[in-house]
């Protein structure tokens, strides 16, 4: 097979060690002024000075070159939280927040959430897998390549199985790597206000056996808050899901510290999310056990509440990834480029620390931290053309999309439709 290379790029990657990237790694990456990718199939066969590559394949070899004008490359976007598979987003519930009301007030008149739940159960399948899709599609052009979509708008066996379902046909009928992760534990349902036991007692009987049963997961994730579901609730329910082969992930501490950090450091999570409110002991705890802390500055954004402590996270070495949260109520938006902004210029990340973020160690929050993330031999072909010199340019150049072209596995999927819009392609071979 012909290989194609990407030749006149600035390229910045992740380097992967291993292991998520937490305090001096979190900034680690490599650049190249004038770099060059050679992608074989659906895989990247070399990355690295375009000298030296250029050196070291034989011209018969390459069937494409692409002049890539000098813009900046990066690996394609991992979001590793979000909650996509939803029919409309509570833009009125945005404008009562603004004027003052609580989200966790919303929720406990049969609100936010709950009112999105009344919505998918009711939507078919069909009209449900049309919202979706389009969202996916919107968060591919904003350079995403690999997207981790929860349900938990269900919240009966039926319907959770049924967002789990549209979410596995999202993976199939769009460019996107999608993670399916099943959350039950978002809400309690209406049918068992005042009785979270109940709740909890179904979702460990019935409703996560037949996830497992289906395949349709690959992790399990609770909302760990007050008012919702406890520690002890959140222990039980990932107990049972590490039984029947799921992974876990915790909502921590978004707005009370209930010690779900903790949780996750205790039961070796693969991820705790938001984090707003967590200890510093937990968060420590949670560095001491490899768990990522996956920030969500756009749902910060949204409820203006302050925004993680991501500088002190760096500092005692706990492994940051960004992710959107796009939901509609908390965080509506689909935008990496967005939430890399927010990283930089609001919790003061680098832009080399806010690129591991949003791109290696989301990627280790997915259980794809030697798949997807960064730009290396073997991985496969993710990638974006930046109009900007550096990563930096999605900070700066705000409110809109810097991201021109989007590769998944080795194939133009958005942006610049030929290599010649580019600017200065020719075939070669
Ligand atoms: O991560 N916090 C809980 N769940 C979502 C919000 C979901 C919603 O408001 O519909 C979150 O912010
Ligand atoms: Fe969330």
């Amino acid at each position: 097979m012909k290989a194609t290379l990407y030749r006149n790029a600035r390229v910045w990657t992740p380097v992967d060690a291993g292991t998520p990237a937490g305090g001096p790694l979190q900034g680690r990456v490599a650049s190249w002024e004038r770099g060059a990718l050679l992608c074989r199939g659906d895989r990247i066969a070399r990355v690295g000075d375009e000298r030296e590559i250029l050196a070291a394949v034989t011209p018969v070899d390459v069937g494409a070159e692409v002049d890539c004008g000098g813009r900046c490359m990066i690996p394609g976007f991992v979001d590793p939280h979000t909650h996509l598979c939803f029919t409309r987003p509570r833009e009125r519930e945005f404008l009562s927040r603004l004027e003052g009301a609580g989200y966790l007030e919303e929720l406990k008149k049969g609100g936010g959430i709950l009112s999105s739940v009344a919505a998918v159960r009711a939507a078919g399948e069909a009209e449900l897998f049309e919202a979706t899709k389009a969202r996916a599609e919107a968060c591919l052009r904003l350079g995403t390549t690999t997207v981790e979509i929860k349900s938990g708008y269900g919240l009966s066996t039926e319907a959770e199985l049924k967002q789990l379902r549209v979410i596995a046909r999202v993976g199939r009928e769009t460019p996107l790597s999608v993670v399916p992760t099943f959350l039950g534990a978002h809400a309690v349902p209406p049918e068992f206000q005042g009785d979270p036991e109940g709740y909890v007692e179904l979702l460990v009987g019935e409703m996560l056996p037949a996830v497992a049963r289906a395949g349709a997961a690959r992790f399990c994730d609770v909302f760990c808050e007050e008012g919702v579901f406890s520690i002890a609730h959140a222990r039980r329910i990932l107990g049972a899901a590490r039984a029947a082969g799921l992974g876990a992930k915790i909502h921590a501490d978004e707005i009370h510290d209930t010690g779900g950090a903790g949780l996750a450091a205790e039961l070796g999570a693969v991820s705790a999310d938001h984090l707003l409110a967590a200890s510093e002991a937990n968060l420590a705890a949670m560095a001491a056990a490899g768990v990522v802390a996956v920030l969500l500055p756009a749902a910060a954004y949204s409820l203006r509440k302050p925004y993680a402590p991501a500088r002190r996270m760096v500092e005692i070495g706990l492994p940051v990834a960004v992710a959107t949260d796009c939901n509609p109520g908390s965080s509506f938006t689909e935008s990496m480029p967005f939430v890399f902004g927010l990283s930089v210029v609001q919790m003061g990340l680098s832009v080399a620390e806010a690129l591991v973020a949003a791109t290696l160690n989301a990627a280790y929050a997915v259980g794809l931290g030697r798949e997807a993330g960064c730009l290396a031999p073997g991985r496969r072909a993710d990638f974006l053309l930046l109009d900007g010199e550096t990563p930096g340019v999605l900070a700066f150049h705000a409110g809109v999309s810097p991201v021109r072209s989007v590769f998944k596995a080795g194939r133009l999927v958005h942006g610049a439709a030929s290599a010649a819009e580019l600017g200065g392609s020719r075939e070669a071979g």
